[in-house]
């Protein structure tokens, strides 16, 4: 009997914490609407870096790859459906050594990228084409400029080229070249992390060029001269340590009691994930220990960015400057037998719980953080599209970023709820993370990730003071932690349907392990 007994109490107490570890309640609030999420924090980043450029975007017109002007017309479908609302161009590192008049004209000069693998650059990209291809994707740029090995003339003239619409030498080159109307240039990037690889500067130094690009390189579009005006961004820190705290506070503490000859609007973040830049974790193959370790790592984005909103906060309390955070994302070793310097990695479901938790961190600090670009869109680093000649495969994080789409633009509103506890080894996670959002149309939307790769998760929706009927939208999940889409298997992790309808007052998802959910609730 007392056995009996015994057994009985042991199935109640799993069974309770089996029930408790599996319910979570989300409670929105939509009485209290927080900040827009701004569009922007959904950019891309290309760099002439790798097949990112090339074979990613740009096949000639002569290829058999069905193109638009040499650009591909399969990877541009595929991001209009994300609705990219900028892309950060050139560089990176490459915009530091880059000579916008190589890239314009019939004839290109045939130059070397040595960043990047020391391959030879043809050209045959160049600002045309960018803004060709923003055109077809329907897209702003966010043209990074040389400050590294260029002088303020040329990226002056180079604005000059792009925006005026009086017929000066330059704009009838440009006319000549095939563009009568000036071009909308919406972000100015003034230099690449410029403590490094853009000429490896002290913040005073750097402080110095800032306002002399800043005073000479303008935007004559007259269509932005009141609206849409150009955003200037300056260079910011690379990490939390000391050289880059007293970086934001040179660049910020200088903002606060500037003339009226120089001025900035952005000011930004570089911030990958990666555990030891010395030997970097794979991007396949991997298990849910280095799954578990590269989450926690990501996590550090958020503590990163208090770290500096609160030095920007001192000089800036009105929030005028956004912190752009314009490198983003998984950095893992090379793909083997890939060239080291193109910086190709695959993409696994891991990559898509990376991604939402770190647009949920951006979403949650919407005040301050008002761009973000992810590193790189195509074939480089963290990207949305691989391709290999003609295939083109659509990575777990596209997904994500297509299934953020509502949340654009959209009105933040503050979700309460237990995080609960992931652990494996001697690593514990928050075990979901969720945001909400009203859009335009006041709609209300709600994302939830479940860090969990083994545990399934349901969730009530409580939102407080409106009466629900249901919840709908798409779920992201897949067989393994470090499963893939490749080109012989494109559709290994694709998001499928998901849906719930009130029932006794109550609305609740059933969440897969390792999932990212993104549902409108009725
Ligand atoms: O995204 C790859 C490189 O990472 C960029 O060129 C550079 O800015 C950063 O170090």
């Amino acid at each position: 009997m007392h056995k009996i007994l015994l057994a009985h109490a042991v199935i109640c107490v799993v069974f309770v914490t089996f029930a408790t570890a599996q319910r979570i309640e989300l409670i929105i609030d939509s009485s209290k609407p927080g900040p827009k999420i701004d569009r922007n924090i959904f950019g891309q980043f290309t760099e002439h870096l790798g097949n990112g450029v090339y074979e990613g975007i740009w096949v000639g017109r002569d290829s058999r790859i069905p193109n638009t002007r040499g650009i591909r017309s399969d990877v541009v479908n595929a991001l209009k459906a994300i609705k990219v609302p900028n892309v950060r161009y050139p560089g990176g590192c490459f915009a530091d050594e880059y000579h916008w008049r190589n890239g314009i004209g019939a004839e290109r000069a045939k130059t070397l990228n040595p960043n990047w693998g020391g391959v030879i650059e043809p050209n045959t990209f160049g600002t045309h084409e960018f803004m060709d291809f923003l055109d077809q994707i329907g897209s702003d740029a966010f043209l990074s400029i040389n400050v590294g090995s260029g002088t303020p003339q040329e990226a002056a003239e180079w604005l000059e080229y792009l925006t005026t619409d009086q017929l000066t030498d330059l704009a009838k080159v440009r006319t000549a070249n095939g563009h009568l109307a000036p071009y909308k240039i919406r972000f100015l990037g003034i230099g690449n992390e410029s403590w490094d690889c853009g000429g490896n500067m002290s913040a005073d130094y750097y402080l110095s060029q800032l306002k002399i690009y800043s005073r000479f390189v303008r935007n004559f579009n007259p269509a932005q001269q009141k609206n849409e005006q150009m955003l200037k961004i300056a260079v910011g820190p690379g990490g939390g340590e000391e050289r880059f705290t007293e970086w934001t506070e040179t660049i910020m503490k200088a903002w606060q009691n500037h003339k009226w000859s120089w001025d900035l609007q952005g000011l930004s973040l570089h911030n990958y994930t990666v555990i030891n830049w010395d030997k970097k974790h794979s991007s396949i193959n991997f298990g849910e220990t280095e799954y578990a370790q590269v989450l926690k790592k990501t996590l550090e984005m958020g503590d990163l960015i208090d770290k500096h909103a609160a030095i920007m906060d001192k000089y800036d309390p009105q929030k005028q400057i956004a912190l752009v955070v314009d490198e983003w994302g998984a950095w893992y070793a090379p793909l083997p037998g890939s060239n080291p310097g193109f910086l190709v990695q695959q993409n696994s479901q891991r990559d898509a719980i990376l991604a939402s938790l770190n647009l949920n961190i951006f979403a949650r600090r919407a005040d301050r953080v008002r761009m973000a670009n992810i590193a790189q869109m195509i074939n480089v680093l963290q990207a949305m599209i691989l391709t290999d000649r003609e295939k083109i495969v659509l990575t777990p994080t596209y997904y994500v970023f297509k299934m953020y789409v509502p949340f654009q633009d959209a009105t933040f509103v503050p979700v309460k709820f237990d995080v609960g506890t992931y652990t494996k080894g001697d690593i514990t996670l928050p075990r979901v993370d969720a945001i909400a959002a009203r859009d335009k149309n006041g709609k209300l939307w709600v994302e939830i990730t479940n860090v969990d790769p083994d545990r399934a998760v349901e969730v009530d929706l409580n939102t407080i003071g409106i009466t629900t009927k249901s919840a709908v939208g798409e779920t992201l999940t897949a067989p393994k932690v470090d499963s893939v889409n490749s080109f012989d298997k494109p559709n290994t992790v694709a998001p499928k349907p998901i849906s719930a309808k009130t029932q006794n007052g109550k609305l609740t998802l059933n969440l897969e392990p390792k999932s990212v959910t993104v549902v409108a609730v009725e």
